[in-house]
């Protein structure tokens, strides 16, 4: 064997490892990802062995520049990422040594790849959250405010069960989302909390007899925190599965915008026209204009929950404290990153380039009763218990439905038969515009509160 290709472990074994061991057991193809993330981890540790006397200042001279050189060739796509290495710690440590010597070879000193892949996941979630997820998240809340902001007069059916229930402002639909992913927004900040939490200093499992000092790599690398106990710190995931399912939740959430638009573009509803620019069309029927980027929203979903749950499988009955399983944990993280930022953004272009049709929106409300509730209401407003006004309501409703009209359709007559306490104000509260009008619980679907509702998001989220 070439003796650049031999294991840093090698020593203790009697023959080189088998073929198969090195293909199956390693992870450079996918945790390379986490170079950048393992060289800050490396260089702080580094920068805090010289301070405690394990490295001379010359020594880490020499780690730095061995860095520099090494993300150079990374950045400008020359570095092999060598697969007779394992993982993306070996890789960056051998090739360490083989560009600065003696020194690299220090550097493992007080650490172990167990506690050295915490770190990198850490990392890596803190950055994901921080650079991409949040600003995501706030994105497509904006835009939905954006599209809320104009439609606040505009008139809709809401559903309850597929059908058709009370009208309400198409901007209380849209911002009833935006109140979903700023949930999402905050869940991740509750969890980054607990990724904010530095392992390195646990070592393999027991942490070191040597004399490091770990609360000046975490100040270095910025965490809030240093983990209390290294057996957990070196074995502890619950940070994954909590980015996992917070992800799961966004992409959940993301599937309900998806479904509804899919179900709002069609012909049979006609409520919303996605751009050109953000359909497809068909190989085989000229005329499609398609959805497909909010059913790949819907369908990319299984991914986010796949890891959700392929972390949570990891984790259940495994002993501690760090076993190879645990080397799995960052396919399901990738994945869950690479699916909710990508359709986050998607999410967001399409909301910025879909049109809702206001005739059409408030043509639906014309039928199926909308304002029956707001008619009950009118009555108790008159004194009729709520059970018996429900009840009056219902009785014109059945004969609506019997003689094809609507409830603003009835004379006066037919509905002071109904029931005496009916004035000819009535007609200012029947039809969906005069009940939209006169909503006014807090939270409620009308004009004014959606108002109030988007200036106090203009004020969390800013323009
Ligand atoms: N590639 C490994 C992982 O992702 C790094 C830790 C390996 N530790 C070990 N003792 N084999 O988990």
């Amino acid at each position: 064997m070439n003796p650049k290709d031999a294991k840093s472990w090698q020593a203790r074994m009697s023959k080189a490892a088998h073929a198969l061991t090195v293909s199956f057991v390693e992870s450079i193809s996918f945790d390379r990802r986490l170079w950048r993330h393992d060289i800050a981890g490396s260089l702080a540790h580094a920068e805090m062995l010289a301070s405690v006397g394990l490295l001379t200042r010359k020594e880490l001279r020499r780690i730095r520049a061995g860095f520099a050189s090494i993300e150079r060739d990374i950045e400008s796509g020359t570095f092999r990422f060598d697969p007779a290495q394992e993982d993306i710690h070996m890789v960056l440590e051998a090739a360490l040594i083989e560009r600065i010597g003696e020194p690299g070879k220090k550097l493992h000193t007080a650490r172990s790849r167990n506690d050295q892949i915490a770190l990198d996941l850490r990392l890596y979630i803190r950055d994901a959250i921080d650079r991409e997820i949040l600003p995501g998240l706030r994105n497509l809340e904006k835009a939905l405010i954006a599209m809320a902001e104009g439609e606040t007069e505009t008139v809709m059916p809401a559903y309850t069960h597929m059908q058709r229930a009370q009208p309400i402002s198409l901007a209380a639909y849209l911002l009833a989302y935006v109140e979903q992913f700023d949930r999402d927004r905050q869940r991740f900040l509750d969890a980054r909390k607990r990724v904010d939490v530095c392992p390195l200093g646990a070592g393999a499992v027991a942490g070191t007899t040597l004399p490091i000092d770990r609360r000046a790599v975490a100040r270095m690398l910025g965490f809030a925190a240093v983990a209390g106990n290294s057996i957990d710190a070196s074995s502890d995931r619950d940070f994954c599965v909590e980015f996992a399912s917070c992800c799961a939740l966004a992409m959940t959430h993301l599937t309900r915008l998806a479904e509804d638009w899919i179900l709002y573009a069609t012909q049979e509803f006609g409520f919303l026209r996605i751009d050109d620019a953000f359909c497809t069309g068909s190989s085989m029927m000229p005329q499609k204009r398609n959805p497909d980027l909010l059913e790949l929203i819907r369908g990319k979903t299984g991914r986010a929950v796949g890891a959700l749950n392929g972390l949570l499988t990891l984790l259940k009955g495994l002993p501690l404290a760090y076993n190879r399983d645990l080397q799995e944990d960052k396919i399901h993280v990738f994945a869950a990153h690479d699916t909710l930022t990508a359709c986050l953004e998607v999410a967001a272009a399409i909301a910025g380039n879909s049109r809702f049709d206001r005739r059409r929106l408030e043509a639906a409300t014309r039928y199926g009763f909308l304002d029956a509730t707001g008619l009950a209401e009118y009555l108790v407003g008159k004194g009729l218990p709520f059970r018996q006004a429900h009840q009056v309501v219902g009785r014109l409703v059945a004969e609506c439905e019997r003689t094809g009209r609507e409830l603003a359709d009835l004379p006066i007559q037919t509905l002071q038969a109904a029931c005496d306490r009916i004035r000819p104000d009535v007609y200012r509260y029947l039809g969906a515009r005069n009940v939209l009008a006169r909503y006014r619980s807090e939270g409620s679907a009308g004009p004014a509160s959606v108002r109030r509702q988007i200036a106090a998001w203009r004020k969390r989220l800013g323009r």
